[in-house]
């Protein structure tokens, strides 16, 4: 079995959420990520250039890179192959936690119900994505909707940014968040990685005054 998701996202409290239109895109995104401090990535397969720049990326040692959006066990384990250490999805698929438990990569399945929380940790998924984490109710919403669930660690995505950070940080139960606020598909598209680097420096700073 591979690296869990707790040892994974130990450190790494935030994991850029990252759509890319050219995988030319990837190295000078991968270096931008790095010199941002956050040296992670959930490189989600919605565009047809995912899969290969998330192959560029996996290729950096110094970054955790995983895919998103996967929706399927064929999805997952193409993403495998291209290196991938986590996989994400939206919702909860039995299959694709299947896919990866073969595998020995961590799933991180998304859920928005408690009863999908419970199918989850049947499947033997340790941590799980809350999605839509804003309409969801924020910070409110998903303390109450994991209070029945002692132990449970979370990573809220959707609607994460500066002006909530530190709040999800704050709740115990949140081993990391999920976002894409710092690494905009438009600034990637259009090659600017310094703005990419400066709102990545910016979530670090934010995210260790929670934690240190
Ligand atoms: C995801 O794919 O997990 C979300 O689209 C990320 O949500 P955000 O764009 O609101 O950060």
């Amino acid at each position: 079995m591979g690296s869990s998701l707790i040892t994974l996202f130990r450190d790494r409290p935030i994991v850029p959420v990252i759509v890319i239109d050219s995988a030319a895109a990837a190295g000078p995104l991968a270096d931008a990520l790095i010199e941002g401090g956050l040296p992670c990535a959930e490189v989600t397969l919605r565009t047809p250039a995912a899969l290969e720049a998330l192959r560029v990326l996996a290729g950096r040692p110094d970054l955790l890179v995983g895919a998103g959006s996967v929706l399927s066990a064929g999805q997952a384990r193409r993403a495998i192959a291209a290196g991938a250490r986590f996989i994400v999805s939206p919702g909860f698929s039995e299959d694709v936690v299947a896919c990866c438990r073969d595998h020995g990569v961590p799933a991180l399945p998304g859920v928005a119900t408690a009863t999908e929380i419970m199918r989850a940790l049947a499947a033997g998924v340790e941590v799980v994505k809350l999605f839509p984490a804003a309409q969801l109710g924020g910070p409110p919403g998903v303390r109450a909707l994991i209070a029945p669930f002692p132990g449970l660690r979370v990573v809220p995505t959707g609607g994460v940014g500066p002006a909530n950070l530190a709040t999800y940080l704050a709740e115990p139960a949140v081993l990391a968040v999920g976002g894409s606020w710092m690494v905009d598909q438009g600034l990637i598209g259009a090659g600017r990685f310094a703005e990419i680097v400066g709102s990545c420096r910016a979530a670090v700073s934010a995210a260790a005054e929670v934690r240190p």
